[in-house]
């Protein structure tokens, strides 16, 4: 998300560990045995989640992310790396927590849809579903080309997670992510207006990395108070609890 932007090289480590401690906070209390990581990238969750659960199951399709994922955490006993599609993943054994982080934006909402209902019987008692998707304000809005994703509004997410029968027991904006994508908003804004010359990358985007760190967190609502929709992207935390059907 952030390359090419200027940003310091910390920038992704201050989010990660400011995304952590909300992670923590949601999950807080459920049981710690074994958790899904479906489409876990280079595995910086997996390795995470390996110190609070006794087993990690990582999914992931893209095989140089997959290959990046497995050599971080070999030295990892309780995580079982898996090289696949979660939609063909079958699990096999209850699940305390299923972790979607930033995967469902890649499905269509059939896809999405399946996906869930298969989980759903594999989450044991207070267990959770926890996504994190990048969202928009309203509807759908989908990206073609070589980066095809669909963005979702709250609303629309929450819909397809009660078609699945599935609560939302809490939606939390990620706040981190936010002020991230307003940096990154602005400097695709500054590219745009600036000739390349002139656009001193490396500058643009340290000064407004560190002015909206330094400024935050009531930088995130000033764009409200002036009506204005900005950034274009926001990113939300979905603590979803499968409803217990009547038979279980
Ligand atoms: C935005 S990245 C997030 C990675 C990681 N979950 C995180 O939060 O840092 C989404 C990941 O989902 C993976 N992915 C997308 N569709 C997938 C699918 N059908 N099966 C497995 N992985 C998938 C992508 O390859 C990518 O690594």
């Amino acid at each position: 998300m952030m390359e090419g932007f200027g940003f310091p090289a910390s920038a992704g480590q201050f989010r990660f560990q400011a995304e952590r401690q909300i992670v923590e906070r949601l999950i807080e209390g459920i049981n710690s045995h074994c958790m899904l990581d479906l489409g876990c990238g280079i595995g910086s969750w997996a390795e995470y989640f390996a110190h609070h659960f006794s087993k990690v199951v990582a999914v992931e399709a893209s095989k140089p992310l997959f290959n990046v994922m497995a050599q971080q955490c070999a030295s990892l006993t309780n995580v079982t790396p898996i090289y696949g599609d979660a939609l063909s993943f079958e699990p096999e054994e209850p699940y305390s927590m299923a972790f979607l982080g930033g995967m469902l934006m890649y499905l269509n909402e059939s896809d999405v849809v399946a996906l869930l209902r298969k989980l759903i019987p594999f989450i044991d008692a207070g267990g959770v579903i926890l996504c994190r998707e990048t969202t928009v304000r309203q509807g759908t809005v989908i990206r073609d080309g070589t980066y095809q994703v669909a963005y979702r509004s709250v609303q629309t997410y929450t819909e397809i997670f009660e078609q699945c029968g599935i609560a939302s027991v809490k939606v939390e904006a990620n706040m981190p992510y936010l002020l991230m994508q307003m940096g990154c908003e602005t400097i695709k804004k500054w590219k745009g207006i600036m000739p390349s010359p002139l656009q001193a990358i490396p500058v643009a985007g340290w000064l407004t990395y560190w002015g909206l760190r330094l400024c935050n967190p009531w930088i995130t609502s000033v764009p409200a108070l002036f009506g204005r929709t900005f950034p274009e992207l926001t990113n939300h935390f979905f603590l979803l609890r499968p409803a217990i059907s009547e038979d279980s």
